[in-house]
């Protein structure tokens, strides 16, 4: 039986390969993509979601969700992205539909009609239309399975301040919300993902696939790519959201603890910091199973199957 997630998303490059994997594999049933403003303003992530959708050959309902964070003004990364969100390679616009209904209400109906503990959220974003579906709807939050997102950082600091990662950062009240809701909490902060890093050869290996989608995948690393190597002197880039899918496919390709982790939301210089109790001193709670390291060859082996299908 496979399993039902819905995927939250501000599309970004890593979010489509990520969204790519999912729909490539048969253990995953993504009932819906919600797209969240983040990387890029909502309606260059609702487009981009669907050119994803497009590209893919599947039929994945599409809704458009938040357009800005729950109390601050939105703080977008097209320095990273691209103006697009989805530089590297121009893809027609998209003729695939964008659902009527507001992907917040999507999501409290489709957990009000399954039944407890059959829905999995997978955040790959801010997590604004979480966080406002759980303040509409609290009745909806003991339903979730679980939710696995990616977000923060402990040992790895942030990629956006020092302190924060830009998940968390754009919307700290609504992680805040999030973490601190009592559903079970996977978590790829910076630690993990940081250590997922591309290589020329798997690049060159997508493109070889010579498939669209092997192209797009590619061309994305690519464009991605040049951004955290000039940053971090990196050979290859992180891909974060991956994470998340590849968890759910083969969680023994991950490692972490199962630890407390908040969220700053008052102070200006740590905002946005997820303060992960590694060493478990705070004696505070444990809500969250915490990612630490990765097995970065079989990350991209499973990576190389699965686009490879599409
Ligand atoms: O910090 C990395 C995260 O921020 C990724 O999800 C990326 O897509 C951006 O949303
Ligand atoms: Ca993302």
């Amino acid at each position: 039986m496979s399993r039902k997630i819905i995927i939250d998303t501000d599309p970004g490059q890593d979010d489509a390969v990520a969204i790519l994997l999912a729909l490539a594999s048969p253990e995953l049933e993504v009932l819906a993509l919600t797209a969240v403003a983040g990387n890029v303003p909502l309606p260059l992530t609702q487009k981009n979601t669907r050119q994803i959708v497009e590209l893919s050959g599947l039929k994945t309902p599409v809704y458009a969700g938040c357009d800005a964070p729950l109390k601050r003004k939105l703080v977008t990364a097209e320095y990273v992205h691209g103006k697009t969100g989805l530089d590297g390679i121009p893809l027609p616009d998209p003729t695939y539909p964008l659902q009527p209904q507001h992907a917040v209400d999507y999501i409290i109906d489709t957990l009000r009609a399954h039944a407890p503990g059959t829905i999995t959220l997978c955040p790959l974003g801010p997590l604004t239309n979480i966080a406002t579906a759980f303040q509409r709807a609290p009745d909806i939050i003991p339903k979730v399975a679980e939710i696995v997102l990616m977000g923060g950082g402990c040992f790895e600091g942030g990629n956006v301040t020092p302190a924060a990662e830009f998940n968390i950062y754009v919307d700290p009240e609504a992680a805040d919300i999030v973490f601190k809701s009592g559903v079970p909490l996977v978590v790829m902060p910076l630690d993990v993902t940081h250590k997922a890093l591309t290589s020329r050869a798997w690049v060159e290996g997508m493109r070889a696939l010579g498939t669209p989608v092997g192209t797009a995948v590619a061309s994305w690393t690519d464009f991605f790519e040049r951004f955290d190597t000039a940053k971090y002197g990196s050979d290859g880039a992180p891909l974060h959201d991956p994470c998340v899918i590849a968890y759910l496919l083969e969680p023994s390709l991950f490692t972490g603890r199962h630890i407390n982790v908040e969220i700053e939301t008052g102070s200006e210089l740590t905002l946005g910091m997820t303060v992960a109790d590694w060493w478990r001193v705070s004696g505070r709670e444990p809500n969250a199973m915490f990612m630490g390291g990765v097995d970065r060859d079989g990350f991209y082996r499973l990576l190389t199957e699965r686009l490879g299908s599409l």
